[in-house]
């Protein structure tokens, strides 16, 4: 059995664990933008349900799931043009991610780099559905037939297992083609932010200083001050690329400017060559709040009126829901459940 050739359609997510850091910006919500605007079918989703596989106040997850909905729509998200929801309202992203926790092997599971830095030595103590999260990842995905998902590096290892799921269903249940191999799409010059404190590490929104992140709540003085204090080098910005070798730190300002000014690398490093971080530090910061101040007024005024923010994502879940209905429909059909 062969199913018909997949269109084109994109899927992302962001999990509402805490606020929104520099790197959510760059590495994702950014360039799901330029995606919706370059005419794609485009589903963005606050995956809620990622979220509570470690501990959240309830209160605290409803404020994060509607202040990343404001994000996305302040950052350029337009829900007349991308399908906005929260993955909670869509009940077939549970069932299919059941489904595959059924085909995904305990051996795939256990390569996950993500799981063995966020469980660490308390693995023992980690929830199931830590565990099992990047089988839900692949629900969330495949439920749409979703062909391309956008996402930072860090991200990558889970679209490829993904693909495994898609490619052992399809084989063990003889419906070839059914579900598509899904394409990460990992672009641009920003697609790992490190900390700005230690360029080996990841910017995340849990390390243990703010100092380390930029928050896109962060107000100008408090983003001036975080790159003035961002850790470099003593030797300033070189003439060419290569120059910013072995020079983790050096090499995220940069990285950071480019992605915030849709350039290359390249065209920073030809703009700056030879300025010292007493120079590049404060264009940096200018840069940054001249992107960021707009879409956290705006994420403001969005979130004075959460029953809109609610309206929205339910409106954008009816519309998830149409799509996943006759691919979930499919599915319990394949495996053999009666309906
Ligand atoms: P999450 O919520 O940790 O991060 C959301 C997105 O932001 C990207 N990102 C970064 N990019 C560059 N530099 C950084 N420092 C940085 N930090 C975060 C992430 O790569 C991601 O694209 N499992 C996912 C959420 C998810 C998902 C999905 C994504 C659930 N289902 C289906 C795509 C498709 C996660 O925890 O992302």
């Amino acid at each position: 059995m062969t199913e018909a050739a997949h269109t084109p359609r994109v899927f992302s997510g962001i999990k509402p664990s805490g606020g929104l850091t520099l790197g959510n910006y760059l590495g994702a919500i950014k360039r799901w933008v330029d995606m919706q605007d370059q005419g794609m079918e485009t589903l963005y989703c606050v995956v809620d349900m990622h979220a509570i596989t470690v501990w959240q106040d309830p209160a605290a997850l409803t404020h994060a799931t509607r202040e990343v909905a404001a994000a996305f729509i302040a950052s350029g998200i337009d829900p007349a043009k991308s399908i906005l929801f929260n993955q909670s309202m869509v009940s077939g992203h549970a069932e299919l991610g059941w489904i595959f926790n059924c085909v995904a092997r305990v051996g795939w599971m256990n390569r996950m780099t993500q799981f063995k830095d966020k469980a660490g030595k308390s693995a023992e103590k980690a929830s199931l559905g830590l565990y099992a999260y990047p089988s839900l990842m692949a629900a969330d995905i495949l439920l749409y037939h979703a062909t391309h998902v956008p996402v930072g590096e860090d991200q990558k290892q889970h679209v490829e297992l993904t693909r495994d799921i898609a490619a052992k269903f399809n084989h063990d249940y003889k419906c070839d083609n059914f579900f598509p191999a899904p394409e990460p799409v990992i672009e641009g010059p920003a697609t790992r932010v490190m900390n700005l404190r230690d360029g080996s590490k990841k910017m995340s929104k849990s390390g243990a200083s703010d100092m380390e992140r930029i928050n896109m709540t962060d107000d100008a003085d408090t983003i001036a001050k975080k790159f003035k204090k961002a850790r470099t080098d003593p030797d300033g910005l070189p003439d060419t690329l290569e120059g910013l070798q072995g020079r983790a730190e050096a090499r995220n300002l940069v990285d950071i400017y480019a992605g915030l000014s849709n350039q290359s690398p390249e065209a920073v490093i030809a703009e700056y060559a030879g300025a010292g971080w007493g120079r590049f530090k404060p264009a940096l910061a200018d840069l940054a709040v001249d992107k960021l101040a707009p879409i956290s007024t705006e994420m403001k005024r969005l979130m004075d009126d959460p029953a809109e923010i609610d309206r929205v994502l339910r409106h954008g879940a009816d519309q998830a829901r149409a799509i996943a209905e006759p691919i979930l429909a499919r599915t319990r059909e394949i495996v053999g459940f009666v309906s």
